[in-house]
């Protein structure tokens, strides 16, 4: 009799896993209709304004979110702030942008519910906007999440992707976060829109690796240009478009790209030319994307969905942020 019964310590495994299902399953599509039935319509026509100013602002969106959510969960602790908090971190200083939209979009909601629409929402439906702006998918925004009480400098540096990482450890960062190969490449064609700064790819333009040559595997015509935009004693903040193809459009371009040597950074171009193990399954992954652009909207959607549902603050954790940049006292 006895055996049929689970034992303590499985009993106790059974719970806390109940328990995680639950925490999954407390974001929902509808979490606001009550409390702020306007809120998309809001969000949505300030990112619209944001974007008819400059087209550009639905890529920093875009990244604001991705940049939230892969530091301590989506809990908009990037919009924290202060000197030693994630704003600061090597990831975004000089280069995460948009914190100004962030606020409008902010006081607009509030004055239409106050103190109920956390910052970590308003970044998952913005980013969602922009994608939609931008002339990608649309998709049902997951909410409910609750803003966190902690930037966390030394988990941006470690845990944000760097342009200079080989593919197993951008890959590894991916799957820390509970994302896989394919989240990695579809969520990789974010940069389809937006530009990047000399700083974060001129290492492959003069001297790569020592090798007193361009990085082989960039397209030479493409370094030639790339070498005027940023020569050897400029600042590196000139800036090029991520998909020189067509850089304010949500298309699958990039992946094309991929696929002539066209990725800006080292770490685009590695999803089809690095040499490690994983390189089969990102190529096959690319080559699909870059013929098939239903594939990769779908796949992306997917990845974002996902994305957005790392670690979020749920039930009495956390806290609805008066001000997206402050903690409330
Ligand atoms: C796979 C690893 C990734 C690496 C190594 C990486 C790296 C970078 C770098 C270095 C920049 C340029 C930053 C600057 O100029 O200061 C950039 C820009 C951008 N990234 Fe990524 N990124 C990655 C993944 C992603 C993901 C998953 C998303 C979103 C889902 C994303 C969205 C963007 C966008 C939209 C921009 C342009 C931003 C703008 O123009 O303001 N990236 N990324
Ligand atoms: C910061 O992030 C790291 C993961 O890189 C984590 O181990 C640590 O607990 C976080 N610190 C805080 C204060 O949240
Ligand atoms: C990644 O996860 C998704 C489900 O979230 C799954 O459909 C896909 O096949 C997985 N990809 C790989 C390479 O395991
Ligand atoms: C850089 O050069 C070293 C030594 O020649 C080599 O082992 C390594 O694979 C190269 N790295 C890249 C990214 O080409
Ligand atoms: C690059 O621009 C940032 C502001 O965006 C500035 O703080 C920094 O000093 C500039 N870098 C150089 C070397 O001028």
């Amino acid at each position: 009799m006895e055996r049929s019964f689970p034992g303590r310590c499985c009993l106790v495994a059974m719970i806390i896993f109940a328990m995680s299902l639950v925490a999954k399953s407390q974001l929902s599509t509808d979490f606001y209709q009550t409390t702020c039935p306007d809120l998309l319509k809001i969000v949505r026509k300030e990112v619209q304004n944001a974007i008819k100013s400059e087209m550009r602002m639905a890529a920093s969106l875009l990244r604001l979110h991705f940049h939230d959510c892969f530091v301590n969960g989506c809990d908009a602790s990037i919009l924290l702030d202060g000197t030693d908090g994630e704003k600061s971190a090597f990831p975004n200083v000089n280069s995460a942008r948009g914190f100004e939209v962030i606020d409008t979009i902010k006081s607009s909601v509030e004055s239409a519910c106050s103190g109920v629409v956390s910052c970590a929402d308003i970044l998952a439906i913005a980013a969602r906007d922009s994608v939609l702006l931008s002339g990608g998918n649309s998709w049902q925004v997951l909410l409910g999440r609750r803003d966190g009480l902690v930037s966390n400098q030394t988990g941006a540096n470690n845990g944000l992707p760097s342009p200079f990482d080989t593919l197993p450890t951008i890959i590894s960062k991916f799957a820390i976060l509970g994302l896989n190969v394919t989240d990695v490449v579809s969520l990789s064609g974010a940069h389809t829109i937006g530009l990047a700064r000399c700083a974060t790819f001129s290492n492959r333009l003069f001297n790569f690796n020592e090798t007193g040559s361009p990085d082989s595997t960039l397209d030479s015509s493409m370094a030639t240009d790339l070498q005027n935009l940023c020569p050897v004693t400029s600042d590196g903040n000139n800036t090029a478009a991520l998909d020189r193809n067509s850089r304010d459009l949500f298309d699958n371009h990039y992946f094309q790209n991929l696929l002539n040597g066209k990725g800006l950074l080292g770490s685009d171009q590695l999803l089809i030319s690095s040499d490690a193990a994983d390189t089969t399954s990102t190529k096959t992954l690319v080559q699909s994307y870059s013929s098939n652009s239903n594939l990769f909207l779908t796949d992306f959607t997917n990845s974002m969905i996902k994305m957005g549902n790392i670690s979020p603050l749920t039930g009495s954790a956390g806290e609805i942020r008066k001000n997206c940049r402050v903690v409330n006292s």
